[in-house]
């Protein structure tokens, strides 16, 4: 046998290839990596993720430019996803923008996070109150089948500018309807235990508004067809700007709710949405 002299293609660190690239606005846009065959994590963390930095002027040396991202995938996924924002002059993300099946990555196999079930007392409602690209996370916890397990009912807010800009989490609430893995372990029917309520802020659309005026306001609640937020049935998770974060968690803390780690579970956790 003739042995090949393959030429050698070079290996990023931690690298994983990239499976698929979907774009849903100038400024959005999700893709799968393989996953690397030891990393664990719980649904709703996050990661350092990458390319190659340009070579430094000086030393022509080559270094890693990453960022956290959440993972977008539950833990059972034998991929990995991720849903980025496009930032023109942004160092990672004006060139994440143009990754292509069968490119490569670099993912630091090392999740943390507190967007966990484990941070979070039982409840029967769940909030997931997301913007912009902090839906990731969500992502996530919405195919993760304890959160089906843990409340009756699951409440995903969803805010954008813009209408095209909540496609991604729409397509995703649309296909746990027939989310096999899903339906057989918690049962035909689970999609029904949630409530989907995209919202935005500059563009024409069913609803519109800010969700921390539609609480304040109550509207969300006599939409919904749900109580006010009660800390002895409710719990939330948050994920957007810091601005979004502080505005909500007020609120959650107005209404009685405390904030809890992965060290002492509470009411609610927060984490901020990374933009590259
Ligand atoms: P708005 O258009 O009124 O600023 P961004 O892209 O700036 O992160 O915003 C994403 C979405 O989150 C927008 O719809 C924006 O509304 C909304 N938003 C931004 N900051 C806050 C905040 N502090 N409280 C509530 N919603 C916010």
């Amino acid at each position: 046998m003739t042995e090949t002299t393959a030429k050698a293609v070079p290996v990023l660190p931690d690298a994983q290839t990239v499976t698929e690239v979907k774009h849903y606005t100038d400024s959005l846009f999700s893709f799968r990596t393989t996953r690397p065959a030891s990393l664990r994590f719980r649904s709703g963390e996050f990661v350092m993720i990458g390319l190659m930095g340009d070579p430094d002027p000086k030393t022509g040396k080559q270094r890693p430019l990453l960022r956290a991202y959440s993972i977008a995938s539950p833990s059972w996924d034998e991929e990995m996803e991720f849903y980025s924002i496009k930032v023109a002059n942004g160092p990672l993300t004006s060139k994440l923008q143009h990754i292509k099946v069968g490119d490569q990555v670099i993912l630091k196999p090392k999740p943390v996070g507190t967007l966990v079930h484990d941070a979070v007392l039982p409840g029967k409602r769940m909030y997931f109150f997301a913007t912009g690209t902090g839906f990731a996370p969500f992502a996530s916890l919405l195919r993760e089948p304890q959160t089906y397990e843990d409340y009756d009912e699951i409440i995903m807010t969803h805010t954008c500018r813009e209408v095209a800009e909540l496609t991604y989490g729409r397509d995703l609430i649309e296909g746990l309807k027939s989310d096999e893995l899903l339906n057989e372990v918690i049962g035909e029917g689970f999609w029904k235990k949630i409530k989907y309520y995209p919202t935005t802020t500059r563009e024409e659309s069913p609803k519109m508004g800010r969700i921390t005026t539609l609480i304040e306001n109550g509207e969300l609640f006599a939409d919904l067809g749900v109580p006010a937020l009660d800390p002895a049935t409710d719990r939330a998770m948050v994920c957007g700007s810091l601005a979004f974060n502080l505005d909500i968690k007020a609120l959650l803390e107005k209404a009685g709710l405390n904030e809890g780690a992965n060290s002492e579970p509470g009411e609610f956790v927060i984490e901020k949405a990374f933009v590259g």
